[in-house]
């Protein structure tokens, strides 16, 4: 081939790629705390996502620089800063996901739940401007405590009238994200190829990770094995915690785990077919009025809450521990919403 044709045929298929990612629904996510640890990160991957047409970063502070500094990157996603509450309406309008990273991260020594007085306010604000400006989007929860955060956000959403159970996530996809990396070290197994789900919630003890369903199976892994991977699932943002030594919790693996849901979320709304994460969501699995297990994602958002299918003794002991601790960050959670 002549190299001028060889330059049109390229130029064709370049143009026909390009034109099949336009056809996509356009989608519009905005990052609330797009400035933080989190946020940043975060905005980094989602205007590389081709399934985002609009990003809108909001924050109290920074948002012009990190804006203007992923705008130069050449994909479509146009993102926007959006710059103290003046701004929220706009930054949230016609929004499809909305991510909130937004509050302040753990130091070595806390728990999740030790965020809970200055968290809650914040994610109870922006719960607020959601119902107002966006009442239809999917809330992708990242603000710890995601266990009380997730309930808090459902009362203001119910006080609104605005609350749909089926756009309301916690994420917890960075304890699944742990939990395959940690299973294929220890069984030798390509890190790619590993699921597991994790139910619960997303703090300690709360975090069931259930190995006994991880694919691929294997036969290497003792009970001691299977404990300690337990173990350091539930323990990873705390082990992330202290190797910061006081520069606050995970950034980058929660901006990656983050993506991923959002992505899902995308995927779901966008009317991709068999699309599974687990999630803490509104749920009949168990007596809890909210538990993190696998979620069918459609165009309405949640589609499904699957059940946990079998497990072993050893996570149905797991399953009873979490009860106690779960109800009381949910009962928090409600008790703050309708007090303040
Ligand atoms: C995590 O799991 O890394 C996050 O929830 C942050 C934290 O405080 O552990």
């Amino acid at each position: 081939m002549k190299p001028s044709m060889m330059r049109s045929a390229c130029q064709l298929l370049r143009r026909r790629s390009y034109s099949s990612t336009s056809g996509q629904p356009e989608r519009k996510v905005a990052i609330l705390g797009a400035a933080g640890g989190i946020g940043q990160p975060l905005a980094l991957l989602m205007k590389l996502n081709p399934l985002v047409s609009s990003l809108s970063l909001y924050d109290i502070a920074g948002t012009p620089g990190v804006a203007a500094d992923i705008s130069h990157i050449n994909t479509p996603a146009l993102a926007k800063g959006f710059m103290g509450e003046d701004q929220l309406k706009e930054a949230l309008e016609g929004s499809d996901v909305v991510i909130i990273p937004a509050g302040v991260p753990r130091k070595p020594g806390m728990t999740r739940d030790d965020l809970f007085n200055i968290n809650a306010g914040i994610v109870k604000n922006l719960a607020t401007a959601i119902a107002k400006y966006c009442p239809n989007a999917l809330v992708n929860m990242i603000s710890n405590p995601v266990n009380s955060t997730v309930p808090i956000a459902a009362e203001v959403f119910k006080k609104a009238g605005t609350y749909d159970e089926k756009r309301l996530f916690g994420v917890t996809t960075l304890d699944v994200v742990r939990a395959k990396t940690f299973y294929a070290g220890k069984a030798n197994v390509p890190v790619t190829d590993v699921n597991v789900p994790v139910v619960g919630g997303h703090a300690g003890i709360t975090i069931l990770p259930l190995f006994s369903q991880a694919t691929p199976a294997t036969n290497a892994l003792s009970h001691e094995d299977i404990k300690a991977l337990t173990k350091r699932t539930q323990d990873g943002g705390t082990e992330v915690v202290e190797a910061k030594a006081g520069k606050g919790s995970a950034t980058l693996s929660m901006a990656y785990a983050g993506a991923v849901f959002a992505d899902a979320c995308l995927k779901g709304l966008n009317g991709v077919p068999d699309i599974v994460e687990c999630s803490y969501v509104q749920s009949t699995v168990t007596e809890l009025p909210f538990f993190a297990s696998k979620v069918k994602l459609g165009k309405n958002g949640v589609e499904e809450v699957l059940g946990l299918g079998e497990l072993s003794d050893f996570e149905k002991e797991g399953l009873e521990n979490l009860k106690g601790e779960l109800k009381s960050s949910i009962e928090k959670g409600i008790k703050f919403a309708n007090e303040n």
